[in-house]
């Protein structure tokens, strides 16, 4: 299967002065910029994407895009596919900006927000028309037109919209009202080092970060829940932000702790190693004990000595793992009645309370009823998906901009077809290099159209041209011929369906001929 490196779908334009976007040279993954994925690897060690193969397991029933590996990262999807598995409540959401037609690039997402949904999600999709305007330059009857096809097309290929969500940013006031909420916990130095944002970046711009942050939270207003959201990886910085923001609006942060004291996670693991090691049927260990310990058994760093000397402050106190509750947010009137709520026993300071006989799990558990309860959102850290990006079919990036780079989702039939014919192939110079050495199908785009699309949850089929094409028994030729015919068909059945998704679109409450005026940002 593909596993190699891969450039993004499309290019993002440069910014106004002709440069790249500003902070481009250090922001290696830029929702606006125009830099590529280079690594695919990087993105693993750099920015703590985790591997998606190593979850496949846990996944009841995994989409072929999982089980192929262009779904490739993610971040904390453990919560999301256990709530799958146990048949409890889970969101998918993802947004679009409406910035020219939906291609082929796009029904990745879509189809993974469908199977998201049909999987039991609550399933949101939105169109980023805010940004579109703000961060590039669209008018809002450009908006509108576009708008329309995306949804359309995601219709058509099976998002139910009567189970799920269909909004645009502009209209939805529930969206944003959390937005402007969120931006009471973003900084602008954040937004500078995340995105580079500098003084000459629009305040609609920022507004529509903030806007995001809300779209990836909104499935929780009605109640707090795991959230998924498939992307490619240009979006992770606006991932890595929302959920620091998600969790900065916490009431309460609930911790382990070993003393009245706070300790940092490596401290922690001190304490928790000397109160291991000393705790012995049911004899007190105090502080001063612990930290003798440590300074005899555990090799000298800064951590230890840190636990040490906190552990001497506190003296003669006992040592006693527990909860804590940290004030974060919380009110009064919700700190007293955590406090109230809290079985067993329980010790109140000024800025947290601990108890001892609850494990960490009915902790947060209490925690966000708690704050739910009194007026706070409770949110889970939204979880995210990376997809690969499509190589365009005349190598190199796929763009908007180069037509024949790319299949839109609106292309005729017998365009699409086409390019198809005349995209570039991993084939070999000669029928006969190519029979005697194999095709290089892990270079070739038209074998992704086949792993990405066209094969669609046929892995034998997937396979088969796989391995016919490195074993040189399938030449280009023939290859493309099946695969353009199989581009057209989808297309004919795919536009079928939009035209039949067209009442249903109708039906549904969102305005696709906003009477907006306006100026589109500059940015662009
Ligand atoms: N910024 C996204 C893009 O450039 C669009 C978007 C807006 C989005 N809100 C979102 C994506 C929420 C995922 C989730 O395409
Ligand atoms: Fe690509 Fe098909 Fe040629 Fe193989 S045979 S290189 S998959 S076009």
């Amino acid at each position: 299967m593909t596993r190699d490196i891969r450039p993004r779908d499309d290019d993002r334009p440069v910014a106004a002065d002709g440069g790249t976007a500003p902070g481009a040279d250090d922001v290696a993954l830029d929702p606006w910029g125009s830099s590529t994925v280079e690594d695919y690897r990087n993105l693993f060690a750099e920015f703590g994407i985790e591997e998606f193969d190593e979850l496949l397991e846990a996944v009841p029933d995994p989409h072929y895009l999982m089980r192929r590996g262009v779904i490739f990262g993610h971040r904390d999807y453990r919560p999301v596919a256990r709530a799958m598995r146990e048949g409890e409540d889970f969101a998918v959401l993802s947004g679009f900006m409406p910035t020219g037609d939906p291609h082929i690039g796009h029904k990745l997402v879509f189809d993974e927000i469908i199977w998201h949904q049909e999987q039991g999600a609550d399933a949101y999709s939105l169109i980023a028309d805010l940004e579109a305007h703000s961060a590039r330059g669209l008018s809002w009857d450009e908006i509108d037109e576009h708008a329309r096809d995306y949804l359309l097309s995601l219709v058509a290929l099976g998002f139910d919209p009567e189970d799920g969500e269909l909004y645009r940013q502009s209209t939805n006031r529930e969206v944003q009202d959390l937005a402007f909420e969120l931006g009471s916990k973003a900084r602008f130095a954040e937004l500078q080092a995340i995105y580079g944002f500098d003084g000459e970046t629009s305040v609609s711009h920022m507004q529509s970060v903030v806007t995001q942050m809300a779209d990836i939270l909104y499935p929780q207003l009605d109640e707090p829940k795991p959230t998924v959201v498939p992307v490619g990886p240009d979006q992770d910085p606006h991932m890595r932000l929302a959920r620091d923001v998600a969790t900065r609006m916490r009431y309460f942060k609930v911790t382990e702790a070993y003393a009245s004291f706070e300790a940092d996670d490596a401290e922690r693991e001190h304490l928790a190693a000397a109160y291991a090691a000393l705790d012995d049927d049911g004899e007190t260990v105090r502080c001063v004990d612990a930290a003798d310990w440590l300074e005899a058994e555990m090799a000298p760093d800064a951590d230890r000595d840190r636990a040490v000397e906190k552990l001497r402050a506190a003296g003669k106190e006992p040592l006693r793992p527990r909860v804590r509750f940290l004030d974060r947010n919380a009110t009064d009137e919700a700190f007293d009645a955590l406090v109230a709520a809290i079985d067993g026993e329980k010790r109140r300071y000024e800025e947290h309370a601990d108890a001892f006989e609850m494990d960490v799990e009915r902790a947060e558990e209490l925690a966000r009823e708690i704050e739910v309860d009194h007026g706070g959102f409770g949110f889970v850290p939204p979880s995210s998906l990376y997809h690969r990006f499509m190589t365009g079919l005349t190598g190199g990036k796929m763009s908007s901009s180069v037509p024949a780079s790319h299949i839109s989702l609106l292309d005729d039939p017998e365009d699409g077809y086409d390019k198809v014919k005349s995209a570039t192939t991993g084939g070999r110079e000669t029928a006969e290099l190519q029979r005697e050495l194999g095709g290089e199908a892990d270079e070739c785009p038209v074998y992704e159209l086949y792993a990405y699309l066209l094969s669609g949850d046929d892995d034998a089929f997937a396979r088969e041209v796989y391995e016919e094409c490195v074993g040189g028994e399938r030449l280009c030729g023939g290859c493309k011929e099946q695969a353009a015919e199989l581009m057209r068909e989808f297309l004919e059945d795919h536009q079928e369906k939009r035209e039949e998704a067209n009442e249903l679109l109708e039906s549904l409450d969102i305005d696709l001929d906003s009477e907006r005026r306006g100026v589109p940002g500059d940015e662009h």
